[in-house]
């Protein structure tokens, strides 16, 4: 029986400019670490530590603890645990941060009990935790975070793995000014016209398609962004200018990631994501703006044990 397991999970990237709450991808880089102690108090989760981020620690309210007690309870709440958290994916990043805890805590219950449930039949206990954070229940960060790759999120039924663009090099610029996924929501329209939605729906299948293809320069032209990043972009520190800048360096395509604050921007060659990593910390720099910026291709892997 085991006491103790140590899981890695996933940053992630949601919406991608074509699929709003319904595409995300598992990030190779940054990821963050959970461990989860077993205890003798059955039912009982608590948050014994957390590193590297100013949370929540009741486990009422501490995403982790919610999603982990959620799994522990559906396995008939043989035990009690104990979460250290070790977070590198800071919150209101807009990278999945609670996405990762959620993920995390679940993968460690399913290992520490040798429960043997599917990345898949894992997500309905991440995002009762995820949803905590975020209010509102979509899986475009929980289920890449647990599947890896690239993912829809269909609004009924499993999510849909799609093939992951293997020349895709991501620059992901994380400017330290956090957003609430809130409030990024509350800046969008209720309605949207339909032309725009028809033309949204036709760059979502070009991207799908293209993924199938195994061809990144089509899938990255596809990414336009006609429904949310205009609405948004007022949020990002300096969005404007990035984009130019990361498209004379030799970005493809490029957007806002999941809420904001962070951005993403495809190359498709290493030496083209560095150029772009060093002009964008070099403006962010010049600006005062403090921020991290992480090249990641996207992950085959979503959270898994690494104990
Ligand atoms: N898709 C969500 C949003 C963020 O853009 O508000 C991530 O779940």
């Amino acid at each position: 029986m085991k006491q103790r397991v140590e899981v890695w999970a996933p940053a992630t990237v949601a919406n991608m400019n074509v699929g709003f709450d319904a595409l995300g991808c598992a990030l190779s880089t940054p990821g963050e670490r959970m461990i989860l102690n077993r205890t003798a108090h059955q039912g009982e989760v608590l948050i014994r530590s957390i590193h590297g981020a100013e949370l929540d620690a009741n486990s009422e309210r501490n995403v982790a603890s919610i999603a982990a007690k959620s799994l522990l309870q559906s396995l008939g709440d043989p035990c009690g645990l104990e979460l250290e958290l070790f977070k590198s994916i800071l919150p209101g990043s807009g990278i999945g941060s609670s996405a990762a805890s959620a993920a995390a805590a679940v993968v460690g219950v399913n290992e520490l009990l040798n429960a043997g449930l599917s990345p898949e039949e894992l997500i309905p206990f991440a995002l009762d935790g995820e949803s905590n954070a975020s209010g509102a229940r979509h899986a475009d960060n929980v289920a890449p975070a647990l599947l890896g790759g690239l993912v829809i999120c269909p609004p009924e039924g499993p999510p849909i793995a799609i093939p992951p663009l293997e020349d895709w090099c991501l620059v992901v610029l994380h400017p330290h000014v956090p957003i609430k996924t809130s409030d990024a929501r509350a800046v969008l329209p209720e309605h949207v016209a339909l032309q725009d939605a028809a033309a949204q729906a036709a760059w979502f299948a070009t991207f799908v398609a293209a993924c199938h293809s195994g061809n990144g320069k089509a899938a990255a032209h596809a990414l336009e962004d006609l429904l949310v990043g205009p609405h948004r972009s007022i949020l990002i520190p300096y969005y404007d200018e990035v984009r130019k800048l990361a498209f004379s360096h030799g970005a493809r395509a490029g957007g806002i990631s999941g809420s904001g604050p962070s951005t993403f921007w495809v190359a498709l060659d290493s030496s083209d994501a560095g150029r772009i990593e060093r002009a964008l910390s070099g403006f962010m720099q010049r600006n005062s703006v403090p921020c991290s910026v992480h090249i990641s291709a996207i992950s085959g892997r979503g959270a898994h044990s690494i104990s």
